[in-house]
């Protein structure tokens, strides 16, 4: 993106399936990292897979619904690198599957502390030091419960149409600076996350959930943590110079009719 230097990518969730997936693509381009994650072991192993030389990356463990979390995360990349390129806001959780009726006030702050609260105070922190610049791409990692409803995810469906209407208010802020804010849309991803909502959705036959799940896909399968990573890095790159405020949806044609 940057051809006076290495690219600096922030990667949320970066011990997951996704955001793992993501950090190997800047690796091999040889991008400066930083790695975020509530889960330490999770990005020491990251970091591990990649290969990282040190010096090259920074493992920041964070809770990013806590707002003061966040700011040292943005502020020892800013320490360590001196600018950030491209942030891949991507942290999230499922939490429970269950009605309406059946959840919790918890549940429900849970989910929206993390997915909401999260991407917005990552932008909050990252934002100005991009428009400063006048240069930086910001991935959101929505889905495609931020485009319709969802039997059972009320909570995880709420938070992923607020995390559009954050991209989309924080891609008309950013744009007159050349900055760009998008956000994928993934329908189910063959990772932990599809296990634990097949498990919610149908205890005891994941499998018999995940059967229902891929007949409503008209490519009959999930999507890869490969396939999601490669269009996160897409947007995320000056391939897409020219794209901003968009919800790109990667779901195999459920979004077709
Ligand atoms: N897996 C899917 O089917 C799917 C589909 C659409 C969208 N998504 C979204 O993709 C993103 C990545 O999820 P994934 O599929 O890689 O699942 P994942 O569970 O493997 O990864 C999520 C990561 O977020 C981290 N995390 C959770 N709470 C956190 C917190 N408070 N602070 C910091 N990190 C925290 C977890 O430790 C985990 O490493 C999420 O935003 C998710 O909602 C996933």
């Amino acid at each position: 993106m940057n051809n006076n230097s290495k690219n600096v990518v922030i990667i949320t969730g970066a011990a997951g399936g996704i955001g793992r997936e993501v950090a190997k693509r800047y690796a091999v381009e040889g991008a400066k990292l930083t790695l975020v994650d509530l889960f330490e072991e999770g990005l020491i192993e990251t970091a591990k897979q990649l290969n990282l030389n040190e010096g090259d990356y920074l493992i920041v463990p964070t809770d990013v619904s806590k707002e003061e979390q966040v700011k040292n995360y943005v502020d020892q990349t800013i320490n360590k690198f001196g600018k950030i390129d491209v942030f891949i806001n991507n942290a999230g959780i499922e939490g429970k599957v269950q009605s309406i009726v059946e959840t919790t006030a918890e549940n429900l702050s849970k989910v929206l502390d993390v997915n909401v609260k999260g991407v917005y105070f990552g932008i909050k922190y990252v934002l100005p030091h991009m428009t400063e610049v006048k240069h930086g791409s910001i991935v959101n990692t929505a889905s495609i419960a931020a485009l319709e409803g969802s039997i059972g995810l009320t909570p995880y469906v709420a938070s992923k149409h607020a995390v559009l209407g954050i991209t989309r208010c924080a891609s008309l802020e950013a744009a007159p600076s050349n900055v760009r804010v998008n956000a994928v849309c993934p329908g189910p991803v063959d990772n932990r996350m599809m296990r634990s909502i097949e498990e919610g959705s149908v205890p005891g036959a994941a499998e018999v959930a995940k059967e229902g799940i891929m007949k409503s896909i008209p490519m009959g399968r999930y999507a890869t943590n490969e396939e999601v990573a490669d269009l996160i890095y897409f947007l995320g790159s000056d391939k897409s110079i020219y794209i901003t405020g968009v919800a790109c949806r990667i779901d195999g044609g459920m979004g077709i009719n």
